[in-house]
């Protein structure tokens, strides 16, 4: 191999698992490098395909389709985890698959995710497996009450999880299982939650951008400021955490770690998740490279580009709900000059469906905040 021989220069073609708005950011990102994308997804009006040079539409189960896919491609990653490891094991008999498939496999399942950790000695909070009532009844009385009740495996935005506060509640959250293999998890009285997205090359170069504080409602991403307002010592530990969850999983690529802050300012592994953040979408106005460009880079041997934050930021996501009283007024929320607006191309606006976002940088952490409060809704 020659002394380049790792790099896959631009002109390549980069392979997505996954067609939803992370992939469209990413094949952005990627083409303005020069690369070709493929895309490899169920849907056939994925957001990630109008801005793809091909796609190819299949369920991943087809393992002859996503061999072909492979085929076309120079390397493949990932914008949704829960792709079935048969599929990724298929990729990579033909081509790198960064991250590897094991880090699929430990990070799209909460119970192997949490034991790893745990067993690396990340701070998470107490966990047991779910599998029959009796299971739930003693880890409640073990962990206490509240807790949270999750699916082991296919969550997201908070879909699959309940909050048991009392023990009247549990034979009726086990029901709600519907036979899925659990994990109950000891609530944690969080005083902040935060995210930290690192990145990490073949050669073992590593790179977190800054920490992300991020507001949820409804279980689901609201708001992210960037710096956040947590002390500088946390911020250090936090980025620690990250460098050291990249390198014991080996991860080329990006990956994000979800914490909390605890009251104490101690900080515990919430999940992790082996690609691009929605909290990271600041980074796309507020930092000197954006966390798409930094999955590129990543995945293509190249050197890692600097997270800098070039201003304090904030970003609010713009769900479906936005859409019911009918368009939104973007001129509205334009009107704001520093307020930058990004869509997805998605055409039906479901309640709770993720749409787009908006940033805006200020001065002050708190003044992004305001701005795209006020500018979301204005719309
Ligand atoms: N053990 C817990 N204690 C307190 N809050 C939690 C706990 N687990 C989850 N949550 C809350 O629910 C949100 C979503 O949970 P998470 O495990 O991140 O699932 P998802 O995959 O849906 O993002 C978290 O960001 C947090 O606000
Ligand atoms: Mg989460």
């Amino acid at each position: 191999m020659s002394l380049h021989g790792h790099i896959i220069p631009p002109g390549a073609t980069l392979g997505v698992l996954g067609g939803g708005q992370l992939g469209r950011m990413f094949a952005m990102a990627a083409r303005r490098l020069g690369y070709r994308i493929h895309i490899f997804c169920p849907e056939a009006d994925s957001p990630a395909a109008p801005v793809a040079d091909r796609t190819f539409v299949a369920p991943y189960e087809d393992l002859e389709q996503v061999e072909a896919f492979a085929r076309s491609v120079d390397v493949v990653t990932f914008e949704f985890e829960n792709v079935p490891s048969a599929t990724s094991e298929a990729c990579a008999r033909v081509v790198p698959v960064r991250p590897e498939g094991r880090v699929l496999h430990i990070t799209q399942q909460r119970l192997r995710e949490k034991t790893f950790l745990q067993a690396h000695g990340f701070p998470v909070t107490p966990f047991r497996a779910i599998h029959s009532l009796a299971d739930l009844q003693s880890a409640t009385r073990d962990l206490g009450l509240p807790g949270v009740l999750k699916t082991a495996s296919f969550g997201y935005d908070g879909k699959g999880q309940r909050t048991l506060r009392s023990a009247s509640e549990i034979s009726e959250a086990f029901t709600g299982l519907g036979g899925a293999e659990g994990i109950y998890e000891a609530f944690v009285d969080f005083a902040q939650e935060v995210s930290v997205v690192g990145a990490r090359t073949l050669d073992g170069q590593f790179a977190a951008f800054p920490v992300f504080e991020n507001v949820h409602a409804n279980h689901i991403l609201d708001v992210t400021v960037c710096p956040a307002r947590i002390p500088a010592a946390v911020e250090t530990a936090a980025r620690d955490l990250s460098r050291g969850i990249l390198e014991t999983l080996e991860v080329i690529g990006l990956l994000t770690v979800e914490l909390f802050v605890s009251r104490d300012g101690r900080l515990i592994v919430n999940e992790l998740a082996p690609r691009t953040h929605n909290s990271g979408h600041l980074t796309l106005d507020a930092c000197i490279t954006c966390q798409f460009e930094q999955q590129v880079r990543a995945v293509c041997g190249l050197p890692l580009g600097s997270t800098e934050l070039k201003s304090p930021a904030a970003m609010a996501n713009l769900l479906g709900d936005v859409w019911k009283d009918g368009p939104p007024r973007w001129e509205r929320a334009l009107s704001n000059p520093r307020l930058k607006l990004h869509l997805y191309g998605k055409t039906s606006a479901r309640p709770g469906r993720k749409m787009g976002h908006i940033t805006a940088t200020a001065e002050t952490p708190e003044a992004a905040i305001t701005a795209v409060r006020q500018a979301r809704s204005s719309l």
